[in-house]
């Protein structure tokens, strides 16, 4: 669709930026905080990129003043962030930290000092270590009421400071690399256990919705997912088939499930013919019913190009390129539904990521049209590397480029009739990318560190933090 002309951004648009806990703060177990499943799996040799882990990461619990400082004097109007729950309760379900609520305060005050909106993020993928020892974390009923308990003591302590929430952070991400792919802790690769405690953390996303709604906080809650919408290679009928089932498996089956609370039938269908079906008890449908979202929070990176993979011989999981040299990513599909390919259309980064700011225009629209509801965009940016020079400045224009076509996607959106209520990039300072190190670099302030080496660990504006403060002053008018 072209449009003539373009809509404005609305004028309460939350320009922003994110993070997560375990990428940014650091201090691993100070001030009482508790181990988490990051802290313990990122011991295990080989998993992460040069052995790299969060112990210190970009120190952000000890220097945040410095770092809501740089987003004031940019002008930024939202920062989401994520807590670490082993902060708030060391051993996940036991006595409460006071030491880790006042951490999160003070961020959230600080914040608010500058006018910058608090986005929460309940939960990005560091459930504490105590519960996946006691009974195995996700996969079991149990986590359901913990981690409703420990959302309610962020709800009640945060209300009237904080309006936007997020429950879990890309389901879909945490547990196919935990539970499939062995990727991510608890370092499993088993379908059928992936498929049970992914039916677990729907009811436990449910339920903290739920406790929201009943707290009648004054405020909008909702998941973020990572939604990468399917392509078919080309025309070919099997290929538009496979982009179907990849759609109907990688997308559909969680955002169906927080909006209409029901499974995809076609993959539902598909559990019961490959005896994968999760353990559904009564009341699991009215609870997943009653966790309505109030916006779906979308993660947007890149689109996937599928094609036809046979059952027999068909190309399996492949490995993820972390490396950071192109074209280092295997083949990867499952038999009988779709294998992935390379669409001859778009760049790749060089973690083999497709580039291409359309596909966030086609996420939103889907969204739009499957779900009909109002989206924030809670994740959006380019991992590169960067090269801090003599002067201290950085110049990052591929990732402008990158941003500014993303954000021109979302006004196109706007313009399609999408409901849009901000936009978060990735990331604010640069942090550590869970499996890739320090190296594959987000932020709009460089941080001088690498993967073996803290340094100083000093910041350092680049390009494109420049870019983004004209942004914000403009409302998006000048891009
Ligand atoms: C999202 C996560 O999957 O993508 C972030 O929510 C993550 O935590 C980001 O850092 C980029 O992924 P990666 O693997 O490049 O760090």
């Amino acid at each position: 669709m072209y449009h003539k002309e373009l809509d404005q951004f609305p004028k309460d648009f939350l320009w922003g930026s994110a993070s997560a806990a375990y990428q940014v703060e650091g201090a691993a177990s100070e001030d009482g905080k508790g181990e988490s499943v990051w802290d313990r799996f990122v011991q295990i040799p080989g998993k992460t990129f040069k052995g790299t882990t969060g112990e210190v990461a970009v120190d952000h619990y000890h220097r945040y003043k410095e770092d809501v400082k740089l987003m004031a004097d940019q002008g930024l109007k939202a920062y989401r962030f994520s807590v670490a729950w082993s902060r708030i309760i060391p051993d996940g379900n036991g006595e409460v930290n006071e030491k880790g609520l006042e951490f999160y305060d003070n961020l959230i005050d600080e914040l608010l000092k500058y006018n910058i909106e608090p986005v929460v993020t309940l939960y990005h993928w560091d459930i504490p270590q105590a519960l996946q020892d006691k009974y195995g974390g996700w996969e079991d009923r149990q986590v359901i009421e913990d981690f409703t308990r420990y959302a309610d003591i962020l709800f009640n302590r945060f209300n009237g400071r904080v309006k936007y929430w997020v429950s879990l952070n890309e389901q879909n991400i945490f547990l196919t690399l935990g539970y499939r792919m062995a990727a991510h802790p608890p370092n499993v690769t088993d379908e059928k256990r992936m498929i049970q405690a992914n039916h677990i953390a729907n009811l436990a996303n449910a339920s903290v919705i739920k406790r929201f709604k009943e707290l009648g906080i004054d405020g909008k809650i909702g998941p973020s997912f990572a939604y990468s919408p399917t392509y078919s290679l080309d025309s070919d009928p099997l290929n538009q088939l496979a982009a179907q089932n990849h759609e109907e498996f990688n997308a559909h089956l969680w955002m169906d499930v927080y909006v209409f609370g029901k499974y995809p039938s076609v993959v539902w269908n598909y559990y019961e013919k490959h005896g994968l079906t999760p353990d559904v008890k009564p009341g699991d449908e009215e609870l997943l019913k009653a966790g309505k979202p109030d916006f779906m929070g979308l993660n947007y990176y890149q689109t996937n190009t599928v094609a036809n993979n046979p059952l027999d011989g068909g190309v399996g999981e492949g490995k993820m390129n972390t490396s950071g040299k192109k074209g280092a990513s295997e083949e990867s599909g499952a038999p009988g539904l779709f294998k992935n390919t390379t669409n001859p259309h778009v760049e790749r980064t060089d973690w083999d990521w497709d580039i291409d700011p359309t596909g966030l225009r086609i996420a939103m629209r889907r969204i739009n049209s499957r779900y009909n509801m109002p989206i924030l965009i809670t994740e959006n940016g380019l991992g590169a590397y960067d090269t801090l020079e003599e002067d201290g400045s950085i110049h990052d224009d591929y990732r402008i480029d990158f941003l500014k076509k993303h954000v021109m996607a979302i006004q196109e959106a706007i313009t399609d009739g999408v409901d849009v209520m901000g936009y978060c990039t990735w990331s604010y300072t640069d942090l550590l990318s869970w499996l890739n190190g320090y190296q594959k670099r987000y932020g709009f302030v460089y941080v001088d560190r690498e993967e073996l080496d803290e340094k100083e660990l000093k910041r350092y504006k680049k390009d494109s933090y420049f870019w983004y403060k004209n942004v914000i002053e403009t409302n998006g008018q000048e891009l």
